[in-house]
């Protein structure tokens, strides 16, 4: 097994991966259109739906992309021309959304927050009973742009009241913090293989309520990103449609793999503690976050930048860089802050290690 130096990434993904997860891409040549490689694909997007508890009702669909890819297969292929997207937008990946939508001429109703604050229910239920023609809504579980959690499953039991669907952006949770789809009951849900799954960049998925198929199917919005056509496509071919990233399957495979070895409750649990000795560690350095407790999404911090004389972003960024650690600036929240994520293939000692040259950074300036 080739060893590289470690690094650690408290950037929110593409994550720190393990050397098993790296290694499982140096594999023979293989054409994408063997057997062999479909019943790779076919295994990775089963278990994709079981690690949501979706086997039941559930179907998922892989593109090659990165993470927005997905949202556009989504949005492009769910919301019927002439009807309305509602969009939670209290972080960029909710503007994100907006603007995607928009570009495709798709009618957006937009619940504008600023970045950091916490989305009210009630505004949500008024635009959706003022609106009948709002179709589908779209909002984000982790909104990575301030590390909150936003509340999905009174979102979603809202939006079944008013027979809206639900597409639910879980880019930097799927895999982290459990979901069980069922209890959400989300139409769509969205994630990458970078983040909390802790494989490679360069797939997206897109689990979707099975019974939806007929009604995905006179979609033309988009060609590539299409689910119909996609997961159809693959049914009867047994490939995908288009060039797979050969490796970055393998890639996942693994990680998908260390995902079940390690459980879904010892993920969460292992995060959860990488990120109370994370907060508990920056507390001590007098350091202050943009959301309260209850908000946080356990898996990023958005931290006040401080103003402390001296304090740059760039030189403690390289300054941390340089000794193996990349931190994240801040992404338009309401206050000024920068980003650190605790998602991936990373241990109390990875975080203990961090804080101690932060520390050591925060000397050089005093
Ligand atoms: C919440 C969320 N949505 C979407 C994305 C997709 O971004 P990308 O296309 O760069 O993978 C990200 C990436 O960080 C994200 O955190």
């Amino acid at each position: 097994m080739k060893k590289v130096d470690r690094k650690i990434l408290l950037n929110p993904g593409p994550a720190t991966t393990s050397d098993t997860v790296k290694n499982a891409m140096v594999v023979e040549d293989i054409c994408p259109r063997e057997a062999d490689f479909g019943s790779l694909i076919e295994s990775i997007k089963n278990d994709l739906v079981k690690i949501v508890h979706g086997e039941e009702d559930y179907l998922a669909t892989l593109f090659t992309a990165s993470g927005t890819g997905g949202l556009e297969a989504a949005i492009t292929s769910a919301v019927p021309v002439g009807k309305k997207l509602l969009v939670v937008e209290n972080g960029a990946y909710g503007t994100r959304m907006v603007k995607l939508a928009e570009t495709f001429g798709i009618e957006v109703v937009r619940y504008e927050l600023k970045y950091g604050d916490y989305p009210d229910v009630k505004v949500i239920e008024k635009l959706l009973a003022d609106d009948e023609d709002i179709s589908h809504l779209a909002v984000v579980h982790h909104e990575t742009t301030t590390g909150m959690l936003n509340p999905i499953q009174e979102i979603c039991d809202l939006a079944h009241k008013y027979d809206t669907e639900v597409i639910v952006d879980c880019m930097s949770s799927y895999a982290g913090i459990p979901i069980d789809i069922r209890k959400w009951k989300a139409e769509y849900i969205i994630s990458s293989s970078n983040k909390c799954i802790q494989g490679m960049a360069g797939l997206v998925f897109v689990i979707f309520r099975a019974s939806l198929l007929p009604k995905l199917q006179g979609q033309k919005r988009s060609f590539y990103f299409n689910i119909y056509n996609q997961y159809v496509g693959f049914e009867k071919t047994g490939q995908m449609q288009f060039t797979p990233p050969v490796q970055v399957c393998y890639a996942l495979r693994q990680a998908i793999d260390e995902y079940f070895i390690e459980g879904e409750q010892g993920r969460w649990t292992r995060y959860k503690e990488n990120w109370d000795i994370l907060v508990n560690g920056l507390q001590e350095l007098g350091l202050t976050f943009l959301l309260p407790y209850e908000q946080q999404s356990k898996i990023l911090l958005a931290i006040v930048e401080p103003k402390q004389a001296g304090y740059d972003f760039d030189q403690m960024h390289d300054y941390l860089y340089e000794r193996g650690f990349t931190i994240y600036p801040g992404k338009g929240a309401k206050a000024a802050t920068f980003r650190l994520s605790v998602l991936g293939d990373l241990y109390a000692e990875d975080i203990r290690a961090f804080l101690n040259e932060l520390k050591n950074y925060f000397n050089t300036i005093s």
